[in-house]
């Protein structure tokens, strides 16, 4: 051989190592998660009364409101499909979801993913069958599903389980998932405990709960999305902090907490799983959804999750680095009354003049020097783009 074809040689053995200890190391398709995914999932508004129908319809929704086309691509089935295992061993739906491989194929078939929900414990935390002793069964049930995005809920994984042995649960599925070949999305839920933000990445994770459950509540959601302060060092393409799904058009929050909601969900580079109900759905919370450049301060491909760079009482600014060099920036006002925000350019890392751009207006609103104030509503949010 000469040395030429020797080193081919060896770069090629090299290469298959290197791609195997990936696999190994289940770092999953580096394109899986390569933004945070974004989708509807049934939780928030059907919790356990969810039928394939309403999976159906959202489906159906998704791409004739034009969600699809905002980029929301995963249509996520929660708790309570599941039925018995049969003689084999293999899980089975419940008489809610009459055929999973059918229900998935017309998930694909309008071009979106198919997502599904399961539990390391015996039980999932609505009591029904959980993975426990069978993940390479059901791994090999969702692959055969055509599934293509796993929630794996701790739930009842404590009974059988210690906290330690959490990192190790979670890899096994990752790794079931892994020898199925198919290019699953795996979702950890286990609420944030033991900092999964530390290791989640490293058992497979492309997501990872940080907090207990959202509601459609000003205070849970507040509470939850602005304490999300410091984890930004932990996402990244591929890997993202999750503060659970949306609330968005749900019915218990105002138009401006709603706004806030999403804005603050984009400058964390949050997973945007839409939890409402999609057939029936206000073109106020579909604009909400869907304005393309509050979407695109989430889905931003340098993946930087942004983070609180002031606060005052209940007034805070949070920022995002964008892939152009221009900065997301939220002013949130959290308090009561209506309030006017200051936004010092170098608070923000911005230069001394600026271009500021309105996201949910989609509009220009002129070069600034210094700083720029905006009069933020209760609840409310002021979401700018400075260059
Ligand atoms: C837990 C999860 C929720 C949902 C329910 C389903 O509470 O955190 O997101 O999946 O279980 O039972």
């Amino acid at each position: 051989m000469n040395s030429t074809l020797r080193w081919l040689v060896r770069a090629m053995l090299w290469l298959l190592v290197a791609t195997a200890a990936a696999g190994i190391g289940l770092a999953q398709e580096p394109t899986l998660a390569a933004t945070p995914p974004m989708g509807w999932n049934s939780w928030n508004h059907f919790a356990c009364k969810v039928t394939d129908g309403d999976v159906r319809a959202a489906a159906d929704a998704i791409v004739s409101n034009g969600m699809k086309d905002a980029g929301y691509i995963y249509v996520n089935v929660d708790d309570c499909w599941q039925g018995k295992r049969d003689e084999h061993g293999m899980i089975q739906p419940n008489q809610k979801f009459p055929d999973m491989k059918a229900l998935g194929e017309y998930i694909h078939s309008k071009g979106l993913k198919f997502g599904i929900y399961s539990s390391p414990g015996p039980k999932t935390c609505a009591k029904h069958e959980g993975s426990y002793t069978h993940e390479d069964d059901d791994a090999r049930q969702y692959a055969a599903w055509g599934v293509d995005f796993l929630k794996y809920d701790w739930c009842s994984a404590d009974r059988v389980y210690k906290p330690d042995e959490m990192q190790a649960v979670y890899r096994k599925m990752a790794e079931a998932l892994h020898r199925t070949g198919r290019p699953i999305v795996l979702s950890l839920c286990q609420y944030g405990l033991e900092s999964v933000w530390t290791w989640g990445a490293s058992v497979g994770g492309n997501l990872w709960r940080t907090t207990e459950d959202i509601n459609d509540s000003w205070d849970r959601m507040s509470d939850i999305g602005f304490e999300q302060n410091g984890l930004e060092k932990y996402a990244a393409p591929g890997h993202w902090n999750d503060p659970d799904m949306l609330e968005v058009g749900n019915g218990k929050m105002s138009h401006d907490e709603y706004q806030t909601h999403m804005s603050l969900w984009c400058l964390l580079a949050a997973p945007l799983l839409a939890g409402n109900d999609l057939s029936k759905m206000s073109e106020e919370t579909l604009a909400i959804l869907t304005n393309p450049e509050v979407i695109a301060v989430d889905q931003d491909p340098r993946g930087v999750q942004g983070h609180r760079v002031w606060e005052e009482g209940p007034y805070e600014i949070w920022t995002k680095p964008l892939t152009d060099g221009a900065i997301a920036v939220g002013l949130f006002n959290r308090g009561e009354d209506a309030e006017e925000i200051k936004l010092d350019f170098s608070a923000a890392g911005a230069p001394e003049s600026a271009s500021v751009r309105d996201l949910w207006a989609r509009k220009a609103l002129g070069t600034f020097t210094g700083s720029f104030s905006a009069k933020v509503p209760k609840h409310g949010v002021v979401l700018i783009k400075v260059k």
